[in-house]
C-alpha cells in the first residue's frame, strides 16, 4: 500500500469515527461527555499529571499537609505560618456537629451505609447552618470550612455507632489525618500511619471534571446552595464505577484470599467480562500518577503491619490486567489496601474519600457561583415519532 492510499484510508476512519459523533443537524454528541469541554476551572489540571492551582500532587504529597492543600485549594495560595494556624484554629472551632444531627446519627437503621448516612448527615446539617442561602464567595469558604470540620465527625461518629462502641470526641492537638484517625479507632495514630492517611487525603481532595465534581458545579448553576450541592455530590460519588470502587477493591483483594489464586481469579474475571474494580480511568490511559504515589506508603504499611500478601496478591494482579487489558490502576487500587493496612474497616473507605473531596467541590462551587451560567445541555431524542393521541377507552 503505498503513503497516499495509507493517508486516504486513515481520513476515511478519522471521518467515520466523527461522523458517529455527529447528528444529522450537525451537532456534537459524545456519550458520557467523553472527551467535551464542560467548563473552565483554574483548580486542577490532569494533563501533564495531577496539578492543583499550579503545584505537581508528587510535591504536594511529599512536602505539604493535607491541611495546606485544602487551604490552597480553597484560597488559591499556599498558606504562610500564620494563615495556616489561623486556618486551623477555625476549623478546630468549627468541629461540632448540631445535637439533633448526632442523634439522627443513632436513630437511622443500623444497616444504612455509611455513604447514606454521610449524605443524609450533610443535608442535615443544612438545617443548622445559619449561612445556609447565603452564596457570597465568604459565606461559601464559611460553609466549606465548616464541612471540611463536621464531616470526619459524622463519619466516626456513625462507624462507632454501628459498631456499638462510644464515640470519640476530636482532639484539636492532632493533624486533620491524625484526628480522623483517633476519632475513628480511639488511639493516637503512628507517624507512618498519620503520613500515609495525609498522603491519601492530599490525592483524593481534587480532580478537576469529575463526575461528582461535576454535578455539584451542576446543582451550583441552578444558584443552589453549597449544602445541596456537597449532598448531591456525595450521592454521585457512592456509585462503584466512581469513589464506590475503593471498597469494592478490598472486597476483590480478600475474596482472592493468597497470591496462589491471583492469576486464575484474574483469568476468570477477564473469561466473564467483569470490569475490575480499581482499574481504568476516563482520563488516565497511560496510567494514574496519584496511584504511584500510593504505592510506596501501601508497600512500607505492609512490611510494618504483617500484610506483605496483600501485595503480593495485588502486584500479580495489576500486573495481569496491565499486560494483557492494557489498563493501569487509578488511586481507589493502592487506597483500599492503604486503609485497610491502617487497621480500617472497608465501610469508611469512600467516605473517607468525601472527607477530602469536600475541600475540591467546595472549591469548584465557589468557582462556579463566582462565574456562573446554568448547565443546561441538549440530549438526543431516540422517542416515538409523533403519534395520535388514544383516549382512556381506546388504549
Ligand atoms: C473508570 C471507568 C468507568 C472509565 O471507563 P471509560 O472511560 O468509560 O471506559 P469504558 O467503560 O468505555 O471502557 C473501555 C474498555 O475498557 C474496558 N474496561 C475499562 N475499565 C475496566 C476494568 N476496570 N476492568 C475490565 N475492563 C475494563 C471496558 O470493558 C471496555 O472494553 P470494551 O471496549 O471491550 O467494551 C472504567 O475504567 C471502570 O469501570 N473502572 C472500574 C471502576 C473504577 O475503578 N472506578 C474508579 C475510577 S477512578
Amino acid at each position: 500500500m503505498n503513503s497516499n492510499s495509507v493517508h486516504q484510508l486513515a481520513f476515511i476512519a478519522g471521518f467515520k469515527l466523527l461522523a458517529e459523533h455527529v447528528l444529522m443537524n450537525n451537532e456534537a454528541y459524545y456519550p458520557g461527555l467523553e472527551g467535551v469541554i464542560a467548563g473552565e476551572t483554574e483548580i486542577s489540571t490532569v494533563d501533564g499529571g495531577l496539578i492543583y492551582r499550579g503545584y505537581p500532587i508528587e510535591e504536594l504529597a511529599e512536602k505539604s499537609t493535607f491541611l495546606e492543600v485544602a487551604f490552597l485549594l480553597l484560597n488559591n495560595k499556599l498558606p504562610n505560618q500564620e494563615f495556616l494556624a489561623d486556618f486551623q484554629s477555625i476549623l478546630s472551632e468549627s468541629a461540632v456537629v448540631p445535637e439533633p444531627v448526632l442523634n439522627f446519627l443513632t436513630e437511622i437503621p443500623l444497616h444504612s451505609s455509611g455513604m447514606d448516612s454521610l449524605r443524609t448527615g450533610i443535608g442535615a446539617l443544612a438545617h443548622f447552618d445559619s449561612q445556609v442561602d447565603e452564596s457570597t464567595k465568604d459565606a461559601n469558604l464559611a460553609k466549606a470550612v465548616r464541612l471540611l470540620a463536621q464531616i470526619p465527625i459524622l463519619i466516626a461518629n456513625r462507624y462507632r455507632i454501628t459498631k456499638g462502641m462510644k464515640t470519640v470526641p476530636p482532639n484539636p492537638e492532632l493533624s486533620f489525618a491524625a484526628n480522623i484517625l483517633y476519632m475513628i479507632t480511639g488511639k493516637d495514630p503512628s507517624a507512618l500511619h498519620e503520613k500515609a492517611m495525609d498522603v491519601s487525603l492530599i490525592l483524593y481532595a481534587e480532580h478537576e471534571f469529575n463526575a461528582s465534581t461535576f454535578t455539584a458545579r451542576v446543582i451550583t448553576s441552578t444558584m443552589s446552595d453549597m449544602h445541596s450541592a456537597i449532598t448531591g455530590a456525595v450521592g454521585a460519588l457512592k456509585g462503584p464505577l466512581h469513589g464506590g470502587a475503593n471498597e469494592r477493591v478490598l472486597e476483590v483483594l480478600q475474596e482472592v484470599g493468597t497470591a496462589d489464586n491471583a492469576e486464575a481469579w484474574v483469568r476468570d474475571a477477564f473469561a466473564e467480562k467483569r470490569r475490575i474494580m480499581g482499574f481504568g480511568h476516563r482520563v488516565y490511559k497511560e496510567g494514574d500518577p496519584r496511584a504511584v504515589i500510593l504505592r510506596k506508603y501501601c508497600q512500607e504499611l505492609a512490611e510494618e503491619t504483617g500484610n506483605q500478601e496483600m501485595e503480593k496478591i495485588a502486584d500479580t494482579i495489576e500486573e495481569l490486567v496491565r499486560s494483557e487489558k492494557g489498563l493501569p490502576p487509578n488511586l481507589d487500587w493502592p487506597s483500599a489496601r492503604l486503609y485497610y493496612y491502617l487497621g480500617l474497616d472497608v465501610e469508611l473507605y469512600t467516605p473517607l474519600f468525601v472527607a477530602s473531596r469536600i475541600v475540591g467541590w467546595a472549591a469548584h462551587v465557589i468557582e462556579q457561583a463566582e462565574n456562573n451560567r446554568l448547565i443546561r445541555p441538549r440530549s438526543r431524542y431516540t422517542g416515538m415519532e409523533k403519534q395520535p393521541y388514544k383516549i382512556m377507552s381506546d388504549r
